[in-house]
């Protein structure tokens, strides 16, 4: 039996080269672990003239030829982007070739097509590296908790927010030197606009509840703010009320089998193990009825994590061509057990509220007032002694639980009243109780 697995790799960048890299320094590892030889046999990247770390006579600009090499069994997809990866992927489950992609953007867009065609073809995908980097929470939901029901997911996985929020709040940086650190270190996208408004998780979020409830959920029904929306002012008033801001990405469901999926810079309390995850390393909290809780935790990007995760699919990929012939077909399968996610004003979350207001007497009642006709309730306010730089005073509430539909109608009265200088700072919070 011959056990060489030949690679095609699309893309050389900071994951590209990182799983040439790795897989050369521990190929004798993988020989010895899985009595296979995994080979790189050619690489397709888009500029030809760029110094690379790999034998020249690899590289090739053409995607199809790599494709349709005869000695490619596993195609690699690690360039980004969305209409050339998706084309690429298609090409090569046509042609029989297994897929390992870390392409989150491609995956939430596309994925149910790209799996329904891998369904069709009989040819898996495999996607560890898509979702949270080195931590294998893909295989984790689809294999070492396929008997549970998941109540709640609970996740830090952007590394890139998270690492500019903890240099915010530990090392008083502004925003665009904490940006400008995580993009020297490779954990940033190229262009890191998804990172920072949120979707890069939104992406990771779709993967993951889409994989946890049998139906692919639509970028379009979820609700995403990102870490763009939060101020130091905010990051030192959490900190006063016992929490600290985190991008969280929620995914629950509900009584009816509705489930809910967002990413919002969250409060949550201190103490809480997810509050302690700083820096880019990522981390998941699962509720699973059989399993309880469980918790996952490591770094979510650049180049030796990610290719870890890559590594690892190519691995089971590798294993099961050998074996069996035709590895275990697809990660996602759609099924009809749980609802369509709920709509994002539906959503029930407890909220922060800071309002620069003048200080006058009244100004706490009118505010009141509208939270109050909008059934919302105040479980605690703070209003510091010192004034914002337009001289007005900074009053910071806590408010009970409540749909988003409410928090939306409540603010639009409160951001009209005389007495108010808008636009206020809205986040959630969240208690885990
Ligand atoms: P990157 O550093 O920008 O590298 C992209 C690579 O793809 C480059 O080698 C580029 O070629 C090549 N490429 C792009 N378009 C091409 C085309 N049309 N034809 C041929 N080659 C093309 O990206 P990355 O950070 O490695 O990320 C790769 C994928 O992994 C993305 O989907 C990303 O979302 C995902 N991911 C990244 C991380 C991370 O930490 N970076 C973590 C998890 C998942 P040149 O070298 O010639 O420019
Ligand atoms: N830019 C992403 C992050 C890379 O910061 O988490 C990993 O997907």
């Amino acid at each position: 039996m011959d056990n060489t697995i030949g690679i095609g790799l699309l893309g050389f960048g900071t994951v590209g080269s990182g799983v040439y890299e790795h897989l050369t320094r521990n190929g004798n590892l993988l020989r010895e672990r899985l009595g296979i030889d995994l080979r790189i046999e050619r690489i397709a990247v888009r500029d030809p003239a760029k110094e690379r770390t790999a034998p020249r006579e690899l590289f090739t600009t053409d995607i199809t030829a790599v494709i349709n090499d005869p000695r490619v069994r596993v195609v690699v997809e690690l360039m980004g982007g969305l209409r050339e990866a998706k084309t690429a992927i298609e090409a090569a489950l046509r042609a029989d070739k297994v897929v390992v992609t870390g392409n989150k953007a491609l995956l939430a867009e596309h994925g149910a097509e790209i799996f329904a065609l891998s369904d069709a073809m009989s040819v898996p995908v495999f996607f560890e590296a898509s979702t949270a980097g080195g931590i294998p929470i893909i295989k984790a939901v689809r294999e070492a908790f396929v008997a549970n029901h998941f109540l709640s997911f609970h996740g830090i996985i952007n590394g890139t927010s998270n690492y500019i929020l903890t240099r915010m709040t530990e090392a008083g940086l502004d925003f665009p030197t904490a940006l400008a650190e995580a993009q020297a270190r490779g954990y940033a996208e190229a262009d890191p606009t998804l990172d920072v408004n949120g979707w890069d998780a939104a992406h990771k979020a779709i993967i993951l509840a889409s994989l946890a409830y049998g139906t692919w959920v639509r970028p379009d029904g979820i609700s995403v703010e990102g870490i763009d929306a939060v101020s130091a002012a905010d990051i030192r008033f959490a900190r006063q009320l016992g929490y600290r801001v985190k991008l969280i990405a929620n995914i629950n469901a509900g009584d009816q089998g509705a489930i809910s999926v967002g990413v919002h810079p969250t409060l949550i309390p201190q103490d809480h193990v997810l509050a302690s995850v700083n820096g880019v390393f990522n981390a998941i909290a699962v509720k699973g009825d059989v399993v309880g809780d469980a918790l996952f935790y490591g770094r979510g990007a650049g180049g030796g994590p990610t290719a870890s995760a890559v590594l690892a699919d190519v691995a089971d990929a590798a294993t099961a061509l050998v074996n069996r012939g035709t590895p275990r077909c697809s990660g996602f399968r759609a099924h009809g057990l749980y609802g369509k996610a709920l709509p994002p004003d539906a959503v029930v979350s407890r909220y922060y509220l800071r309002l620069a207001v003048d200080d006058q007497p009244g100004v706490l009642a009118q505010v009141a007032g509208a939270l109050g006709r909008n059934g919302i309730g105040i479980s605690s306010a703070l209003q510091p002694e010192q004034h914002d730089a337009d001289g007005r005073a900074q009053l910071i509430l806590m408010l009970d639980r409540a749909r988003h539909a409410q928090v939306k109608s409540a603010l639009a009265e409160i951001e009209a009243l005389a007495c108010v200088k808008p636009p206020a700072a809205l986040l959630r919070v969240e208690t885990f109780a």
